[in-house]
C-alpha cells in the first residue's frame, strides 16, 4: 500500500471521516554545493522519493491533534499560548506554528496523521520534510498562500530558534521546491532557483554509511564561524562574494586552517555552477567528476568527512558504471551519493554494498532514487 493510501485509510480509522487533505514534503539529496548555503552560496540538491505525509481536516477551532503512524504518538496543543514541551517530533509541528504566526499568518487548528519513508537521522532531512509538510498542512487548513522560499525561510526559523538547530537555507528549500525529474540549483542569497535535468540515462544512488556521529552540530557550528572570519578576512559580507581567482591572489597572510576551510566554500561554489552547465549539456562524465573534486574538497580542505565515508565513496568509485561519487550533507557520517548509469544501478548497488561491508563491516542501506516535486498537496 502506498504512503498516501495509508494516511488516507488510517485517518479514517483514527476520525471517522475521509480527511480534507493529503499533502506530502519530501527528504533531499544534495548532488553538489556542500556547506555553501550559509555562505550565500549555491547548492544543487534534488527533493527525492522518500517523504512525509499528512492527512488532515480543519478542526474549526485552535486546537492541533497529530497522530504519528509510525511512532505510535499524539501531540496536541493549543495555537494561542505555544510552548516548548520536548516532545521530540511534535516539536516539529509546534516550531512551525509558531514561526507561521510569528510572520502574521491567522492559522486554524487541524487534526491528522503522520506517516513517512525519509530515514530518521541519515542525512537526507528527515526534519525539513516534517517541517514542510507541516506547512503544508496549515497552509491548506488555514487557505494560506503558498510561496516556496518564504516557507522555507519560516521553517528553517522553525528549526533555528524552536528546535535549536543551526542549519542553513537548503534543506527546507529543496523540500519546499523541489522539481519532478530535476535537481535544483538554489542561489542561497537571492533563493532564486532553476530546475536543472539530470543527464539522460542516469541513475542518483544515495548510499547510507550507516554511521552518526555525536558533535555533527557543534563540528558545524565551529565550521561555519571559520567561514565567518574568512570572509571578515577578504572584507565581503559572505564567502559566496569571493572569485576563485580572487582567493588565489589574495589569500596570503590568512591563517592556514581558515584558509583551506574559505578554499572549499569558494571552489564548491565554482564546482556547483560548472555542475550546473554539465548537466545542461547531458554530460553526466563532466557531473561526476566535479562530484569527485567536491569530495576531496569536502575531505581534505573541509574536514567533514569520515573513515567511513571515504570507504563508500571509494568503493563506488571504482565501479564500472559510476560517473562520480562524494559525501552528501553535513557530513561525519551519513550518506554517499553516486551518478552511475542507469541501466546498471542494481548491479551498482550490490557491489558496493559488499565492498563497503567488507571494508567497514557493516551493512550499509542503497537507495536508488529519483527527483520529485517538492511540498504539495496531492488530495483535497
Ligand atoms: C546540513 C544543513 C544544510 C547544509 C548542509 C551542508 O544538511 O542542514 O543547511 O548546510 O548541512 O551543505
Amino acid at each position: 500500500m502506498s504512503l498516501q493510501d495509508k494516511a488516507v485509510q488510517e485517518f479514517k480509522r483514527h476520525f471517522d471521516a475521509p480527511p480534507a487533505f493529503v499533502v506530502r514534503a519530501p527528504g533531499r539529496v544534495n548532488l553538489i554545493g556542500e556547506h555553501t548555503d550559509y555562505n550565500d552560496g549555491f547548492v544543487l540538491p534534488m527533493a527525492i522519493d522518500h517523504a512525509v505525509w499528512i492527512a488532515l481536516r480543519p478542526r474549526g477551532g485552535r486546537r492541533v491533534v497529530a497522530h504519528s503512524l509510525d511512532l505510535d504518538q499524539e501531540v496536541a496543543f493549543g495555537l494561542d499560548n505555544i510552548t516548548d514541551e520536548n516532545t521530540g517530533w511534535g516539536e516539529y509541528l509546534k516550531g512551525v506554528a509558531w514561526a507561521l504566526q510569528e510572520d502574521g499568518h491567522t492559522l486554524q487548528g487541524w487534526e491528522g496523521v503522520v506517516t513517512g519513508d525519509v530515514p530518521i537521522g541519515a542525512g537526507l532531512s528527515s526534519s525539513a520534510a516534517l517541517e514542510m509538510a507541516t506547512a503544508r498542512a496549515f497552509a491548506s487548513a488555514s487557505d494560506l498562500p503558498w510561496d516556496p522560499a518564504t516557507m522555507a525561510q519560516l521553517g528553517q526559523r522553525a528549526e533555528n530558534e524552536w528546535v535549536g538547530v543551526s542549519c542553513g537555507i537548503m534543506d527546507q528549500m529543496i523540500s519546499a521546491a523541489g522539481v519532478d525529474g530535476h535537481a535544483l540549483l538554489i542561489d542561497c542569497r537571492s533563493l532564486e532557483t532553476q530546475a536543472v535535468p539530470l543527464p539522460p540515462d542516469t541513475a542518483v544512488v544515495v548510499l547510507d554509511t550507516v554511521t552518526r556521529r555525536g558533535l555533527v552540530d557543534s563540528a558545524y557550528n565551529e565550521r561555519r564561524a571559520q567561514c565567518e572570519a574568512a570572509a571578515r578576512f577578504f572584507g565581503v559580507p559572505a564567502l559566496r562574494d569571493v572569485s576563485v581567482d580572487q582567493f588565489q591572489s589574495q589569500s596570503e597572510g590568512l591563517d592556514d586552517l581558515i584558509q583551506r576551510r574559505a578554499r572549499h566554500v569558494v571552489t564548491e561554489d565554482a564546482r556547483t555552477l560548472e555542475a550546473t552547465e554539465a548537466m545542461r549539456r547531458g554530460d553526466a562524465a563532466e557531473l561526476g567528476r566535479l562530484m569527485n573534486a567536491s569530495h576531496v574538497s569536502l575531505r581534505d580542505d573541509f574536514e567533514v568527512s569520515s573513515d567511513e565515508l571515504n570507504a563508500m565513496v571509494e568503493c563506488a568509485q571504482q565501479h564500472e558504471a559510476c560517473y562520480g561519487a562524494r559525501m552528501t550533507g553535513a557530513g561525519f557520517g551519513g550518506c554517499a551519493v553516486a551518478l552511475v548509469r542507469d541501466e546498471a544501478s542494481q548491479a551498482f548497488a550490490e557491489k558496493v554494498t559488499a565492498c563497503y561491508h567488507s571494508a567497514t563491516v557493516i551493512e550499509p542501506h542503497v537507495y536508488i532514487c529519483t527527483a520529485t516535486n517538492g511540498a504539495e498537496v496531492v488530495q483535497r
